[in-house]
């Protein structure tokens, strides 16, 4: 079914400190997840509701993303793209991305992987009178979590930050997507750095504000790639058939006929894989990769232009591009990246 919002602000200005050394390469928004950048499984959850117009609020390494992601037409969509100077925080960016909004619309992290039925969504903001509408998910575990505890009709009652309990029993928390209607700008200061999470929705609820909650008929795959253990979590979900339409694949290269492939795997183009290797299971491989003879690679992700050395063994390791790793040596649960990044 298509939303009847078909706009969306994709916040992805931030720094990803806590991805580094890997964003001092990349910005989270271009790591690759099974060869495809984080911010791709976004864009096209939107665009597969019919989303049509996505406003990118970047900041940090904003040329590399333009560059990447140019103007969506390979998934059907208008990206536009909104650069703050210094990253404003998540309801700031908002903020500066106002004079593209003309309506309601949809607003969402950009370091989340979420299959969800924005139709569904988008319908019950506009049946009610919320201002905001959050979608929530169900969790056993809240405390990771901003809890968003809503009354019997849904109505958000409070928010609470990574607390233990939730005597409610509902136990549900903030997905990180959000509808909001126009208005809402207006209670953002300019030009100054705020946040969604810690100002702007706290303030609204205070001004008695309506906001509701929103709790997915379904449950769908959910991932927020803010650290190295979720990357790798998203990383062998998405190999494993999280998402129903993403498929892993091999593209073009040269794999030897003695080397052993165990599946799941995505192998891009270009890539030569040596004799006798063993790849796989949990593997992705960027484009221009050489993996030596003899070599072992495991639950590991490599960027593009990566060598692995012959003979040598990586499980649980990332190789930002370029990386090179030495012959028959051994690395287990690693982020390698360059000698000169
Ligand atoms: P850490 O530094 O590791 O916390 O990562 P981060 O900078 O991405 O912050 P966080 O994970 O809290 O951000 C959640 C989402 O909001 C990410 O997609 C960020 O890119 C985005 N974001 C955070 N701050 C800003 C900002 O100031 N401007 C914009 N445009 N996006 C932001």
């Amino acid at each position: 079914m298509k939303s009847p919002i078909t706009k969306a602000i994709l916040l992805i200005g931030g720094l990803g400190t806590r991805l580094r050394p890997l964003t001092y390469q990349r910005p989270k928004a271009l790591l690759p997840l099974l060869n495809r950048p984080l911010i791709s499984y976004e864009i096209e959850l939107f665009a597969r509701h019919g989303v049509t117009d996505l406003i990118m609020a970047i900041s940090y390494q904003a040329d590399e993303v333009k560059a990447a992601l140019g103007d969506g037409s390979r998934w059907g969509v208008r990206l536009h793209y909104v650069e703050e100077q210094e990253p404003l925080g998540t309801a700031g960016a908002i903020k500066h991305a106002a004079p593209l909004i003309d309506g309601p619309f949809f607003a969402c992290n950009g370091d989340l992987i979420y299959d969800v039925d924005l139709a569904a969504m988008a319908q019950a903001h506009l049946d009610s009178s919320a201002q905001v509408t959050f979608c929530l998910r169900r969790v056993d575990d809240i405390s990771a979590y901003g809890l968003i505890q809503c009354d019997d009709a849904g109505r958000v009652v409070a928010f609470r930050e990574k607390v233990g309990h939730d005597e409610t029993g509902r136990n549900t928390v903030n997905s990180g997507f959000y509808a909001i209607n126009p208005q809402v700008l207006d209670a953002i200061p300019q030009n100054i750095s705020y946040s969604n999470e810690t100002q702007l929705f706290p303030d609204l609820l205070a001004q008695g504000k309506p906001l509701y909650g929103f709790v997915p008929a379904q449950e769908g795959y959910w991932c927020d790639v803010g650290r190295i253990e979720t990357y790798m979590a998203a990383h062998t979900s998405l190999l494993r058939s999280a998402l129903d339409w993403v498929k892993p694949a091999i593209g073009r290269g040269s794999i030897d006929r003695s080397a052993q492939v165990l599946q799941p795997v995505d192998i891009a183009g270009d890539v030569t894989v040596g004799a006798g290797c063993r790849i796989g299971p949990d593997v992705a491989i960027g484009a221009g990769c050489c993996i030596g003879d003899g070599a072992v690679v495991e639950r590991s992700i490599l960027w593009s232009e990566c060598t692995v050395g012959a003979d040598a063994y990586l499980s649980g390791v990332i190789l930002a591009c370029g990386a090179e790793v030495a012959p028959h040596s051994r690395h287990t649960d690693e982020v390698i990246v360059p000698q000169d990044a």
